[in-house]
């Protein structure tokens, strides 16, 4: 167990992007209520995904890590969920068959309320009030009322990731997910677009195999990988308090484990090596995910391996870079030389979303082209260094949102304004999501072809 480490520890050290709340009394008692509550996750749900990323981090699978930027009380429909979820498996089937690997399902859902901010405060027309934070700690009307952190949040927050993950879980394993209703999962505003004919056509090619599978006595009855997937749960663990009270004792090992979700990571602005952030998550045993920006340096990076997984441990951690696409190739590189030169072993993950923000017209947005570019890169840099490019962190929905320009269908900054509904960032549509999984499919085919070729000299 980590040295010196209990659930509340954190509380000693600095701690930044903190609401103020003003009723310290009523902050407290929220988060006993929570304390009492059961856990959303259980510790050997999350060891399953540790083993999981382990074999991403030898080279064997992909991660697909997607979901919102910041889930919101008012939008919290089972169709919203189904429509994520679908898209989101059909990601997973285009990279599953494209990279003939495994692919370990995360979404950044039920729990992802939580929002860093650059600024404490928001200024429109004049008028100055404190930033919006997040569902979980205020409200995004541009009101006074609205934008006071109100701990009761937390509880509504727990309630809504609780029944979140309980359809999901009912979507992963209960006959959703089963590989015959592969066309199924197609959007209906997806099947006009350029994707639906090439989604169509690998559709086809599974069913196939399938039928001949059931012709030889293999079936979705029999064979419950055929039927059922693994789903896991993840989001930034920022709000420590709301983490601290779903903090709980594994009986089975004696470890301390977040049951807030499978994975949780730490942001970019809160991953100071003596602060809160990192200090609350080295003493859990979850997979971790640690975004890595253009302003952490090599010797940063191995200071936050050490304090996170200082037995080495395979799986632990996740580094998911967003560097930007003109950056990646400066930061990307030194970053992995100095992984591979002290041997610590990680999964590398790529954010294409985070360091690819524009405005155009009064929008936050992100240029499809952008996001393809980084990843293109990030795939390129992983092939010279041979190093394993070991998945993807997007910020996507299953609607059919204008909040990043580009992509087959050709969002242009005019129509930023026809359905803008994010509560943060901007993210893709199901349209560009599924065209990004076939781009990654085939670069990762790519890599396996060549590593072929190496092998039969
Ligand atoms: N169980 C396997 C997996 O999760 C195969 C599978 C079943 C699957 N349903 C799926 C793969 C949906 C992708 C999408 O990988
Ligand atoms: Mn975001």
């Amino acid at each position: 167990m980590a040295q010196n480490w209990t659930p509340n520890s954190w509380r000693q050290k600095p701690i930044s992007q903190v609401p103020d709340y003003p009723d310290a009394a009523a902050l407290a008692a929220a988060e006993n209520q929570l304390a009492s509550y059961p856990p959303l996750v259980f510790a050997g749900e999350a060891r399953r995904l540790k083993s999981q990323l382990a074999d991403v981090a030898a080279g064997k699978g992909f991660l697909l890590q997607g979901g919102d930027c910041a889930e919101s009380f008012a939008e919290h429909g089972a169709d919203t969920i189904r429509d994520f979820f679908r898209a989101f498996l059909q990601m997973a089937v285009v990279l599953t068959f494209g990279a003939q690997q495994p692919v370990v399902k995360v979404g950044r859902i039920a729990g992802q309320f939580a929002k860093p901010r650059s600024s404490g405060i928001e200024k429109q027309g004049g008028v100055e009030l404190p930033s919006y934070r997040g569902d979980i700690i205020n409200g995004i009307d541009f009101n006074e009322k609205s934008r006071v952190p109100d701990p009761e949040r937390q509880i509504m927050a727990y309630r809504q990731s609780a029944a979140t993950l309980n359809l999901l879980r009912a979507f992963a394993m209960g006959g959703y997910a089963n590989l015959d209703n592969v066309h199924q999962w197609m959007l209906g505003f997806v099947k006009e677009s350029p994707q639906a004919e090439r989604y169509r056509k690998l559709a086809d090619r599974i069913s196939e195999t399938m039928d001949f599978m059931k012709a030889i006595g293999i079936t979705p009855e029999s064979n419950p990988s055929l039927r059922e997937t693994d789903f896991f749960t993840s989001h930034e663990a920022l709000l420590l308090g709301y983490e601290q009270a779903l903090t709980r004792v594994d009986s089975t090992s004696g470890d301390w484990y977040a049951t807030s979700g499978h994975m949780i990571w730490i942001g970019d602005r809160t991953r100071q090596p003596d602060h809160a952030h990192i200090e609350y998550c080295r003493g859990i045993k979850n997979p971790l995910g640690l975004k890595c920006g253009p302003s952490l340096s090599a010797d940063g990076l191995i200071e936050l391996i050490d304090l996170l997984n200082p037995a080495n441990e395979a799986g632990r951690l996740t580094l998911i870079c967003r560097f930007g696409h003109d950056k990646v190739a400066e930061h990307l590189p030194r970053l992995i030389r100095a992984v591979e030169k002290e041997g610590r072993k990680v999964v590398w993950s790529c954010d294409p979303m985070h360091g690819n923000t524009i405005t155009l017209n009064n929008y936050k947005t992100r240029p499809f082209e952008r996001i393809l570019s980084e990843v293109e890169s990030f795939f390129q840099i992983h092939r010279a260094e041979g190093t394993h490019p070991g998945g993807i962190h997007v910020e996507m929905t299953g609607n059919d949102v204008t909040e990043c320009t580009g992509g087959a269908r050709a969002l242009s900054g005019a129509d930023l304004g026809d359905r803008y509904h994010t509560h943060c960032d901007p993210r893709l549509n199901a349209d560009q999501a599924l065209e990004l999984a076939f781009l990654l499919a085939e670069r990762m085919k790519g890599g396996r072809d060549e590593k072929r070729m190496v092998v039969n000299g």
